[in-house]
């Protein structure tokens, strides 16, 4: 069997073409250019490369990419003014929360305080309700990088078996919904999961987002199946997902690599939801 190892980057090069080429169309139409705020709070080196990555994919497709920073101390209420008054600034086109935020500001209450037209991340309320009913508008950006990778790879989603290990608001419960929109038969694992590999050696297609490196080994997967490894953990020997690759590769069919895969197309989805808000923005009376 070949194994296929998927060129995230290159799928990230498709996605961020066919943005610019919708910026351009949009802009030729309005003449107004995309601008995109980020909330960042407190002073967590570990989004600085994240922050970086998606404001040098922002300049190379021409969207202007501002930061709203607050220390650690902020209360959530003057986030959530400054948020009402993004929300309300016809220059702004789109907003997104740098994660980790503090402890005691609550994720949820920010997302729902984003108007959702304006949210890029699609975790309001009312974009993940919407998604709940197949009205799908802006899909959370690791979800639909999953969803690109499917496509792109051209693997067939309905009446596949699906696991998704992890259960978190930003990757798991969403990407659930949406595979099962597309009539896979998907099953979620967590911590509580009991035997984990009864689960997982019978997916054809396996997603993995637990954050714990190599913890994937040949038992765990099935012959041929498909894997998709969100993770991402650094270690000594540098960044590493959550799948034992040496272990894995002679069983497999393809294999998303850490680094190289989900990330640089989870950037790439944040760009496009960029341009679904601007749109949006443009068109209002079309949310
Ligand atoms: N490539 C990308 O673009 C991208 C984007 C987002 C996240 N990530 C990476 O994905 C990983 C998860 O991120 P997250 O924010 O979703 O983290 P999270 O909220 O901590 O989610 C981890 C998930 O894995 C589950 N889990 C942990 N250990 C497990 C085990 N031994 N067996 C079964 N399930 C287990 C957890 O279950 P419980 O909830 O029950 O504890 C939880 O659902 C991290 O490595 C992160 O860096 C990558």
């Amino acid at each position: 069997m070949t194994l296929k190892i998927i060129d995230g980057k290159k799928i990230a090069g498709i996605i961020k073409k066919e943005a610019s080429k919708e910026l351009e169309n949009l802009y030729n139409q309005y003449k107004i250019k995309p601008n995109i705020t980020t909330i960042k709070i407190g002073n967590d080196s570990s989004s600085d490369l994240y922050l970086r990555l998606r404001d040098n994919a922002c300049k190379e497709i021409g969207i202007t990419s501002n930061h709203l920073e607050f220390p650690d101390d902020v209360t959530e209420k003057e986030i959530i003014n400054s948020i009402n008054k993004l929300n309300s600034d016809n220059k702004v086109h789109g907003i997104l929360i740098q994660f980790p935020i503090p402890n005691h500001i609550s994720a949820n209450k920010l997302f729902k305080s984003i108007q959702p037209n304006k949210d890029v991340e699609g975790f309001n309320p009312h974009n993940l309700g919407k998604t709940l009913i197949g009205d799908e508008s802006i899909i959370p950006c690791t979800p639909l990088a999953v969803l690109k990778i499917l496509e792109y790879e051209k693997e067939k989603i309905e009446g596949k078996d699906i696991v998704i290990i992890n259960h978190s608001n930003i990757v798991g419960k969403p990407l659930a919904i949406l595979l099962l929109n597309r009539n896979a038969t998907t099953s979620i694992c967590h911590v509580f999961t009991k035997n984990l590999k009864n689960y997982t050696s019978k997916a054809d297609i396996l997603i993995t987002a637990t954050g714990i490196p190599n913890m994937l080994t040949k038992d765990f997967v099935k012959k041929g199946s498909f894997i998709i490894d969100v993770g991402i953990s650094k270690t000594k020997n540098g960044i590493t997902g959550d799948v034992d690759f040496k272990s894995v590769k002679d069983k497999i069919n393809s294999i998303t690599p850490v680094p190289g895969g989900v990330g640089p197309i989870t950037v790439a989805c944040a760009i496009k939801n960029m341009l679904k808000t601007y749109r949006y923005c443009l068109e209002s009376n079309n949310f």
